[in-house]
């Protein structure tokens, strides 16, 4: 499984790349909101920091302006991947860009039916948004099964990128499921690592090691 993080933060980007453990970045307006920086600078540096995917999301909805952006945005680097609405002008982008030779991203995928209409459409990646769902009470991991079993069914190249994760539960759900991607919230992408047993037993033989007196160098 693919790990992407979701911020437009390039500090936190930075500290994940470090690590050797994240395979690209998603970012979306609201997150480029939140970061106060200028769209296209933060998605360049973004692109600086790693070699994975960066998702770039267009601003347009009518076709002609949603390719008019995809252009701008995929000459900023050569990892970037456009990041399109699920409408029918966002479909008919996906298509055209696949046939150029560009990534895509599909998201604000809530239902099956749209996750097949991407696939049909040749998207890289779809990103079906599974915390919304179930702030809704409906059951977002539910349509990562769906998706997953579609997919299957008819060998559709697509990758499941699972989205609007909340928490490390979320992250092995979609693991267990067969979700290619997720993309995390740093902080929760952290917390992944945490467990009170791993903590408690390392301070133990940290305190057992230090009474022999050794040391390894
Ligand atoms: C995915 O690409 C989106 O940026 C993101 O996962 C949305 O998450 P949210 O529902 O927590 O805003």
């Amino acid at each position: 499984m693919k790990f992407f993080v979701d911020t437009a933060d390039t500090a936190e980007i930075k500290e994940l790349e470090a690590t050797g453990l994240l395979d690209g970045v998603t970012t979306n307006p609201s997150l480029i909101a939140k970061s106060g920086r200028d769209f296209k600078e933060v998605i360049a540096e973004i692109c600086a920091i790693t070699e994975g995917d960066v998702s770039a999301e267009v601003a347009a909805t009518d076709f002609d302006t949603i390719m008019k952006e995809a252009h701008v945005l995929g000459a900023i680097a050569n990892n970037v991947v456009i990041k399109l609405p699920l409408t029918f002008d966002g479909l008919k982008a996906c298509k055209q860009l696949t046939e150029e030779g560009t990534k895509t991203n599909v998201t604000l995928c809530f239902s099956a039916n749209q996750a097949l209409l991407a696939a049909k459409a040749g998207a890289t990646y779809i990103s079906p948004f599974i915390g919304r769902l179930d702030d809704i009470h409906a059951d977002g991991l539910e349509l990562i099964r769906e998706i997953r079993v579609i997919y299957d069914n008819y060998g559709f190249d697509t990758e499941i990128l699972a989205a609007s994760i909340r928490t490390p539960n979320h992250v092995k759900d979609c693991a267990i499921i067969g979700a290619d991607v997720a993309t995390v919230p740093p902080a929760t992408l952290k917390a992944l690592v945490k467990h009170p047993l791993t903590d408690k037993g390392l301070e133990a033989f940290l305190a057992d090691w230090a009474k022999t007196g050794q040391s390894i160098l």
